[in-house]
C-alpha cells in the first residue's frame, strides 16, 4: 500500500425509498427471502460528507461520526460494526481515517425511515475514497452496482436506494440479471407511472415498537412465512406488469394489499406485535373513501411502521393536496406531512 497522504473529501447526497412489494424476512448475508420493488424518493435523502485519509494508522478503520454536526455515538457504533463485517473484502479498511457528517432532509424524528438513505450515501463515499487511494476508475454502472451490493450489506433496504424510479432487488425471472446481491432499476414503465408522487403522513415519529433486524427474524419461525414468500414473487411479477401496461387503479390494489399483508405479518408473528396507530386506519379509511368518490387513483403504503405514504400520478396534484389539507393533515402528528414525489437516484456533491 502506499504512504501516507493528506486529508481528501467527498460528499453524496442519496434518497430515501419507499418498497411497493416488500422485502420482509432475510437470510446469509443480508439476502432476502423474496425480490422487491420499491420507488426512489426525491426530497427525503440524506446528505454525507467524508473527509477521508490513507495509511496514517494500521490499525484502522478510525472513525469520527457527526449527524448534524453533533457526535452521535449510536449511529457511529452501528458504521463501525458495518466496517467490522465488510473488513475481509475492503482491505483498505485497515489504514483508513474518516471524518464523517451525515444530515437527513427530513426532520429525524419525523418517523420516516433513514436506514436506507443514510448508509447508502455512506457507502458512496467510502467507495469513491477506496478508488481514488488504490488508483481505479470504475464505469458508472459498476460502481453502482457495487455500492447496492455494499449498502444491502448495511441495510437491505439500502440496496435499492442507488438508482432512481422504481427499483428491484432480488431475482425475477421477468427482469434479465435481476439479483439478490444488488438492485437494479425496472426501466419498463407506462407514462402514467413515470411522474408519481408520495406524500407522506406522519402518524407518529415515536421510535417503531420493534427493531426492522427483530421483525425480519421473527419470520423465521412465522406460521405463514413459506406462504409469503411465495405470494410476495407473485405480486412482484403482477406488479411489474402493471408498471408496463399502466393500470392504475390495478397498482392501487396491489399497493395496498402488500402494505396490510407486512403488517399482518407482523400481527402475526410469534411474538405479535402492532405498529400501526389509530390514525393510521382513520386516514386509510379515509383515502379509501375518497379515491371511491373522487376516481383519482391514490393509494396507500406503509412501511414497518404507523405512518401512511400516499402514492398518486403527478396530474393529481393539486386535488390530492386539497383532500390532505383539508382531511388528513388533522390526523398527522402536529399536522405534519412531507411532500415528496418520484426521484433520479443519488447524485455527487464533491
Ligand atoms: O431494510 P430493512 O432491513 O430496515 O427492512 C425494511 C423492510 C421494509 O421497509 C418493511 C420493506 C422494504 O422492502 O423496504
Amino acid at each position: 500500500m502506499s504512504s501516507a497522504m493528506a486529508w481528501k473529501k467527498v460528499a453524496w447526497r442519496s434518497p430515501s425509498n419507499i418498497a411497493l412489494i416488500k422485502y420482509w424476512g432475510k437470510y446469509g448475508r443480508q439476502l432476502p427471502r423474496n425480490p422487491s420493488i420499491s420507488m426512489t424518493l426525491k426530497n427525503c435523502y440524506t446528505d454525507t460528507e467524508m473527509e477521508y485519509r490513507f495509511g496514517n494508522v494500521s490499525n484502522g478503520p478510525v472513525l469520527d461520526f457527526r449527524f448534524q454536526g453533533k457526535h452521535d455515538e449510536v449511529f457511529a457504533a452501528r458504521i463501525m460494526h458495518y466496517l467490522d463485517d465488510i473488513s475481509a473484502e475492503k482491505p483498505f479498511l485497515k489504514n483508513l481515517e474518516m471524518r464523517v457528517n451525515s444530515s437527513n432532509s427530513f426532520p429525524h424524528s419525523a418517523g420516516v425511515a433513514s436506514s436506507a438513505s443514510s448508509m447508502s450515501a455512506f457507502v458512496l463515499c467510502m467507495l469513491v475514497a477506496e478508488n481514488q487511494i488504490i488508483g481505479v476508475e470504475k464505469d458508472m454502472d459498476d460502481f453502482l452496482r457495487e455500492a447496492s451490493s455494499f449498502s444491502r450489506l448495511a441495510s437491505g433496504s439500502a440496496a435499492r436506494s442507488l438508482f432512481g424510479g422504481y427499483v428491484i432487488w432480488g431475482e425475477s425471472a421477468f427482469i434479465p440479471h435481476s439479483s439478490s446481491r444488488f438492485a437494479m432499476p425496472v426501466t419498463e414503465v407506462a407514462p402514467v407511472f413515470q411522474r408519481y408522487r408520495d406524500a407522506v403522513m406522519i402518524v407518529s415519529s415515536k421510535k417503531k415498537t420493534m427493531a426492522s433486524t427483530r421483525g425480519h427474524k421473527l419470520m423465521e419461525d412465522h406460521p405463514f412465512a413459506q406462504e409469503r414468500y411465495g405470494q410476495a414473487r407473485v405480486n412482484l411479477s403482477r406488479m411489474i406488469e402493471i408498471l408496463r401496461n399502466g393500470d392504475q387503479m390495478g397498482f392501487a390494489e396491489l399497493l395496498e394489499h402488500e402494505a396490510l399483508t407486512l403488517h399482518a405479518l407482523m400481527m402475526s408473528s410469534i411474538p405479535g406485535y402492532i405498529e400501526i396507530k389509530p390514525n393510521t386506519i382513520n386516514i386509510i379509511d379515509k383515502i379509501r373513501e375518497y379515491r371511491d368518490k373522487s376516481g383519482v387513483p391514490l393509494a396507500f403504503t406503509l412501511d414497518a411502521g404507523p405512518n401512511v405514504h400516499i402514492l398518486y400520478p403527478e396530474e393529481d396534484k393539486e386535488e390530492v393536496i386539497y383532500f390532505i389539507k383539508h382531511q388528513l393533515k388533522d390526523l398527522c402528528e402536529n399536522k405534519k406531512w412531507i411532500d415528496d414525489e418520484m426521484g433520479t437516484g443519488p447524485e455527487r456533491l464533491l
